[in-house]
C-alpha cells in the first residue's frame, strides 16, 4: 500500500514548532510534499534567522513521516522563507568549499553580497566536449546506478569522464563512487572536484553533511547547480555525465538553459507505470530541444542466483518498444541483480568491482554504443 499526500500532511499536522506553539502545517511552513513511490520528500519553509533552531523540528517531521506505513524513506529539507518577493537567484556561496559550514544557513540573505562568476553563464562549458544527461520520469528506477556505472565504463574505454550529480535534492553519487571529503577551492573562485574509479565528480553531497537538512530555497539550489557546472575545474572532458533528479522540474530546465546538453538517455524499468513516467521525461527533453540518444531498461529481468531461473518481475521489453515507438536507439537491458545494488551502495560500481560479470558487460556494451554514435 503506498502512502498518500493527505496522510503525509496529516502526519505533519501533528508536529509542533515549539517556537510558535502551533503545528507546522497551520503555521504555513509546508512548502511542498513530493512522493515517489514509498519515498517522501518534504520542504519546510523557515525564517533563515531561525534556521538552526528549526533542525529539531525538521527531524521530528522526518520521524513522523517515516513512521507512516508504506514509507521507506522520508527526508525533510528546510528552505529559507522570505516575506519579500523572490529576488533573482543568489547562488549559494560555494567559496567556502573546504572550510566548513559557510553555505548552510540562510545564505543569500538580504544584504549578503552577490558573487558574480567571471565565466559565461550559458553555452558550452570550456574544455567539456559533450554533456550527456541521464533522466527518468520517476525516482528509484536506477538513474544514479546507471550514471555511475556508465561513467566508470566510459572511463574504462579511455574516455575522459566527469560526473555531475545534479540531484541536488538527494545526491547519491558520493556514496556510489565511494567519494567523501570536501572539494577544495584554493583560489576561492574555482572548486577542485574529487576523483575515483577514473571519474571526476562534483556533487552537492560533497558540500553538505549527509545527515543534515540544508537550508536552501529552490532558486539557491539552482544557483548551486550552475556553480557546479561552471565553477568546477572539470579539466578537459570528452563527456560530462549528468545524473538528474527524478521528474521534469527545475533542475532539468536550468540545465537545458544554462548548458548545452548534447544528449539525454532515459532510464526506465519495464513496468507500464514507470514507462508512463518515462514518456513524460521524453516529452520534456523534446520540449527543451535535447536529443534523446537512447533508452535503457533497468531492472529488466531477475536471474535467480541459486537456480538460474529468469523471472520478469516488472515485465520485460517495455522500454525497447517505447524506444522503437519514438525512434530512439534502444541501448540495452540491465538485469535486476544483487551485485549491482551491493556494489553501488558500497562505493565501487559493479563495472569496477566485477568488470567481467554479465551485469558489468551490459554497462560496458552500452558505453561502447554511446561512444560509437559519438554521444560519449
Ligand atoms: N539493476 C539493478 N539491480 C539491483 N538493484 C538496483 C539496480 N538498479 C538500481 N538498483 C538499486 O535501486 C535503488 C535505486 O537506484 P538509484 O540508482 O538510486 O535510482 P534513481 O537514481 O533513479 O532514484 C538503489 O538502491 C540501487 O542500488
Ligand atoms: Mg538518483
Amino acid at each position: 500500500m503506498s502512502v498518500t499526500e493527505a496522510e503525509v500532511r496529516a502526519a505533519l499536522a501533528r508536529v509542533v514548532d515549539p517556537s510558535r506553539g502551533t503545528d507546522i502545517v497551520s503555521a504555513g511552513m509546508l512548502g511542498g510534499v513530493s512522493l515517489t513511490g514509498s519515498e517522501v520528500r518534504v520542504i519546510l519553509e523557515v525564517d533563515p534567522a531561525k534556521g538552526r533552531a528549526m533542525e529539531p523540528v525538521a527531524k521530528a517531521a522526518e520521524a513522523a513521516v517515516a513512521a507512516l506505513p508504506g514509507v521507506t524513506k522520508a527526508s525533510v529539507m528546510l528552505t529559507a522563507h522570505s516575506d519579500t518577493p523572490t529576488a533573482p537567484a543568489a547562488p549559494p556561496n560555494l567559496r567556502g568549499a573546504g572550510h566548513g559550514h559557510s553555505h548552510s544557513h540562510g545564505g543569500g540573505a538580504p544584504g549578503e553580497p552577490l558573487r558574480q562568476a567571471a565565466k559565461p553563464q550559458s553555452g558550452p562549458i570550456e574544455g567539456v566536449d559533450r554533456i550527456l544527461a541521464i533522466g527518468s520520469g520517476k525516482g528509484g528506477v536506477g538513474k544514479s546506478t546507471v550514471s555511475a556505472n556508465l561513467a566508470v565504463a566510459l572511463a574504462a574505454e579511455g574516455r575522459r569522464v566527469g560526473l555531475l550529480d545534479a540531484d541536488v535534492y538527494g545526491p547519491s553519487q558520493p556514496r556510489m563512487l565511494g567519494i567523501s571529503g570536501r572539494p577544495s577551492s584554493p583560489d576561492g573562485q574555482t572548486i577542485l572536484p574529487l576523483r575515483n574509479h577514473g571519474v571526476t565528480l562534483m556533487s552537492i553531497g560533497l558540500l553538505t553533511p549527509e545527515d543534515k537538512a540544508t537550508i536552501w530555497r529552490g532558486p539557491m539550489l539552482m544557483g548551486a547547480l550552475q556553480q557546479m557546472l561552471r565553477q568546477v575545474a572539470w579539466g578537459r572532458l570528452d563527456v560530462l555525465v549528468v545524473d538528474l533528479p527524478p521528474g521534469t522540474g527545475d533542475v532539468q530546465l536550468t540545465l537545458s538553459q544554462k548548458a548545452e546538453v548534447t544528449g539525454a538517455v532515459v532510464v526506465s524499468t519495464p513496468q507500464d507505470i514507470a514507462l508512463l513516467d518515462a514518456k513524460k521525461a521524453l516529452d520534456m527533453f523534446e520540449k527543451t530541444n535535447t536529443p534523446v540518444v537512447g533508452m535503457i531498461e533497468n531492472m529488466s529481468t531477475f536471474v535467480c542466483p541459486c537456480c538460474g531461473e529468469e523471472t520478469q518481475i516488472f515485465g520485460h521489453g517495455g522500454a525497447r518498444a517505447e524506444a522503437e515507438r519514438i525512434g530512439a536507439p534502444f541501448l540495452g537491458e540491465v538485469p535486476l541483480d544483487i551485485d549491482v545494488r551491493l556494489s553501488g551502495d558500497s562505493g565501487v560500481p559493479v563495472v569496477a568491482a566485477k568488470p567481467q560479470s554479465p551485469q558489468a558487460l551490459r554497462f560496458r556494451e552500452i558505453a561502447r554504443k554511446l561512444i560509437g554514435t559519438g554521444h560519449a
